[in-house]
């Protein structure tokens, strides 16, 4: 199966020209100009899709979802192919997702747990990271056959006592395992013993709603705890990766790590980009924007922006995890501190990024196409088969309106929350035709995808050379 996608801009980190695609089967087999005579002669293609007046893009990668996960009391309600599909829908077609370790049990274990929940159910490609909440001996040991088998990062906490949380050794322990195996270590850099002694004190002097959560975590915390876990990675000679980054100390702390040279990289997420701790008054309502970090205040999102330009800040991802507001949020009603963490957005992300961040004037439509698709790709050991628009790499294309208008409502998301943190929110720019691996899954509103047609992939250890 052959399929030309003519006429369109293509779109890439590095930048943009007019060029066709043409896709044999799963793989890209030629991008030039006029591809329709190159092919022609009697070989021509079995479809072709119009791309004029469209950009062509590597589809969106999201490295940081959780689907099913456990967390809070209840499951994050998306399954995997539920929001698969519903990534699938907003121009993503790679996701890595999080395996959890429950305590006591190995890392094995742990991941094949979640390779049960996502095999066969899939709509689009996905790995696995795995969350690691013993560090001994032997999960120190299985970290190596996981990196052998493509499973190649691992997620610690300085946050969340007494669920995921780490010392200072069993992390420091865990990056040196990494120096030696090539993995990479992801650290959700909040200091959650400091946080849990401020939120009783918070709760204890009356405040219970939820805009309690977002008072009690402050960013000097996130700062103090990025700033420790850098240097915790640079004692251990390894590079670290900082995840959902939300306010201006920690991206502070990662830009004095860079200035002088060291391997640190970090996300942000489209929640701390368009939304603020405000978001988190008006009651109970607040609950739907419960996650951690919080959202901030104001001041904290045009430096997140500048991190994004300077590359600061590598990575745009979602940290997908949804709950409902009704029978879900609500096991934190009278006390912040048991409202499930964690907000939807694997579907928004593409659009919400193009527009408030490519239209707003922000960012270069490259620079969209880089912190979305192709730094994911490079720093999580995709690149090139992943995030480019190349000769031989996986046929994951976007055919991108970016004039296209719609507007954001949980009346019309396909997410299973029942919810929307950007309700009403108008965005500039829609995927017309998402295709994964030369299937369109995705045209003109319409999936057309299957479940199952995802695979797992099996990631290699990052190259950070080429991210230098
Ligand atoms: O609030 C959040 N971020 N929930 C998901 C778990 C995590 O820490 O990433
Ligand atoms: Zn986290
Ligand atoms: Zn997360």
């Amino acid at each position: 199966m052959r399929t030309l996608i003519q006429g369109g801009t293509v779109v890439t980190a590095e930048g943009s020209y007019p060029a066709d695609v043409l896709v044999d089967g799963e793989t890209i087999a030629s991008v030039g100009r006029n591809l329709a005579a190159a092919v022609g002669g009697g070989s021509v293609p079995d479809k072709t899709i119009d791309a004029s007046g469209k950009y062509v893009i590597p589809a969106g990668i999201d490295v940081h979802t959780h689907m099913e996960l456990p967390f809070g009391g209840t499951f994050a309600k998306d399954t995997f192919e539920t929001g698969t599909r519903a990534a699938a829908w907003g121009g993503t077609t790679t996701i890595i997702d999080f395996a959890v370790q429950s305590r006591g049990k190995s890392l094995r274990e742990g991941l094949d747990a979640w390779h049960v929940k996502a095999e066969g159910n899939c709509a689009i490609d996905y790995g696995f990271h795995v969350i690691m909440s013993d560090v001994n001996d032997a999960t120190l040991a299985e970290m190596d056959d996981l990196v052998a088998d493509g499973v190649t990062t691992f997620k610690l906490f300085t946050a969340y006592p007494g669920v995921f949380f780490s010392d200072d050794g069993a992390i420091f322990r865990a990056m040196q395992q990494t120096g030696k195996n090539g993995g990479l270590i992801m650290m959700h850099a909040e200091n959650g013993l400091a946080i849990d002694v401020i939120a009783a004190d918070t709760v204890a002097a009356g405040t219970t709603d939820p805009i309690g959560h977002g008072l009690a975590r402050y960013s000097v915390l996130e700062g103090e705890a990025t700033n420790r876990v850098i240097r915790l990675a640079q004692a251990a000679k390894v590079p670290v990766y900082i995840v959902h980054l939300s306010a201006r100390e920690a991206l502070n702390a990662v830009r004095m790590a860079r200035d002088e040279g060291l391997p640190a990289f970090a996300e942000t997420c489209p929640q701390y980009l368009f939304l603020s701790l405000d978001d988190l008054g008006h009651g109970f309502e607040g609950a739907k924007f419960v996650c951690s970090p919080p959202l901030r205040s104001a001041e904290h999102p045009p430096e997140l922006w500048k991190g994004l330009v300077k590359d600061d800040l590598q990575v745009v991802s979602t940290d997908h995890c949804p709950f409902d507001f009704h029978g879900q949020k609500d096991l934190g009603k009278g006390d912040f501190r048991k409202v499930p963490n964690g907000l939807p957005g694997v579907e928004d992300r593409m659009d919400l990024l193009h527009d408030g961040g490519v239209v707003a004037g922000h960012i270069t439509k490259e620079r969209w196409v880089a912190v979305t698709s192709t730094a994911p790709a490079k720093l999580f050991g995709m690149y090139p088969r992943k995030g480019a628009v190349a000769v031989g790499s996986d046929a994951d294309l976007v055919v991108y309106d970016p004039t296209r208008r719609r507007t954001i409502s949980a009346s019309t998301h396909h997410m299973d929350v029942d919810y929307s943190c950007y309700e009403g929110r108008t965005v500039q720019g829609a995927s017309d035709v998402v295709m994964s691996r030369g299937s369109v899954v995705v045209r003109d509103g319409e999936f057309t995808g299957r479940r199952g047609h995802g695979q797992f992939l099996r990631r290699a250890v990052a190259d950070y050379a080429r991210m230098a």
